[in-house]
């Protein structure tokens, strides 16, 4: 059998779903018990639609949502446009039709997270999103299934990789805040609007993601506080150092009897802490934990083929449910129902 996808986007990410579908294929089949086929991809529009079939792509083209909506053949739709609208819309139609959906977009699953997945439950289909949080890591499954044995107390992250580039070159080679973001932009890493990724808004979007899976509680974006790096010049930075320390972007979740607590903040991190040593675009998710203890998830938060092999990891397994006829299981059973979340003083 085959289970049939449709991508929405064709960008970076997306692109790079065809290479590992067929890299991978002999154990995909094994693991997903059956074939998984690009049935129709969804552009802006015509002049899109033409420049991608000029540059070689092979692939149906639509730039109508109904064109895939109204396709019962379409199984599993993956949305990669990013941003709120009209993703939003997009997903929600595709569960209401009785698809299921994987999505990268910490935007939408932060801010409107618990409404898709009441759709999701509602339609008795499910709502995948591992690459949400830190692209390449796989974290959020591990967060999920890893630590039912263990009672998480803390969780810090070095979550997104435009800022913490930025913040490596200031510290290591003291360039100033403009300079960095310049490379950034030159080396596409900051998106042409950086205000999420510089104000600490893309991390505090995945604070509230992570707080889901690492404590099992729905928080707030509006209960993140957040800063971001901005204002800090070359004489924090070097203040920093003479003192032992390195400044990052960390976001933190803790909980404490009141409820969980999560921010985004610059942070003087001790040179000898993990965390200080996640460089460049790199991101980093440190856990304490009761059981465990201290450990570090480590590796690329964003790029074509890192995001990509979370994507497809969550396709596969859809593709496993849907391939048994089975209902696949709500990717975030473990979260409490209860908005549960509280500002420092
Ligand atoms: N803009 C994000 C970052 C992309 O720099 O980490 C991945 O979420």
């Amino acid at each position: 059998m085959t289970v049939n996808i449709a991508l929405l986007g064709f960008g970076t990410v997306a692109s790079g779903i065809p290479f590992l579908l067929k890299e991978n294929g002999a154990k995909i089949i094994s693991a997903a018990n059956t074939d998984i086929a690009i049935a129709k991809v969804l552009v802006r529009d015509e002049a899109e639609k033409n420049s991608l079939l000029a540059q070689g792509h092979d692939y149906h083209f639509v730039t109508d949502i109904l064109d895939i909506i109204s396709d019962d053949s379409v199984q599993i739709v993956v949305e990669l446009m990013g941003r709120i609208e009209p993703a939003k819309t997009f997903i929600t139609q595709a569960l209401q039709a009785k698809k299921h959906v994987v999505t990268a977009n910490k935007d939408l699953l932060a801010l409107h997270g618990a409404e898709l997945l009441k759709v999701a439950a509602d339609n008795q289909v499910a709502l995948y999103y591992e690459a949400a949080v830190a692209g390449g890591i796989p974290i959020l499954r591990t967060l999920a299934n890893s630590y039912t044995s263990d009672k998480i107390t803390k969780v810090l992250g070095v979550v997104n990789g435009t800022s913490n580039f930025m913040m490596t070159k200031m510290v290591d080679e003291g360039w100033t805040y403009d300079e960095a973001l310049a490379e950034a932009s030159r080396l596409g890493y900051a998106e042409s609007d950086p205000t999420n990724d510089v104000d600490g808004i893309d991390a505090a979007y995945k604070m509230v993601i992570l707080s889901q899976f690492a404590f099992g509680m729905t928080i707030n974006f509006d209960d993140v506080r957040h800063e971001g790096i901005r204002h800090i010049t070359p004489a924090d930075v070097k203040l920093a150092q003479k003192l032992g320390f390195v400044i990052k972007l960390v976001g933190e979740i803790v909980e404490r009897d009141s409820g969980i607590y999560a921010e985004v903040v610059p942070t003087f991190l001790p040179k000898s802490h993990q965390l200080a040593t996640v460089n460049g675009v790199m991101n980093a998710v440190f856990v304490e934990s009761i059981g465990i203890g201290e450990a570090m998830f480590y590796g690329p938060g964003a790029g074509q083929k890192p995001t990509a092999a979370s994507v497809v990891a969550d396709i596969i397994q859809l593709s496993h449910y849907i391939s048994k006829s089975e209902t696949a299981p709500a990717f975030n059973t473990f979260v409490r129902e209860t908005v549960y979340a509280k500002k420092e003083d």
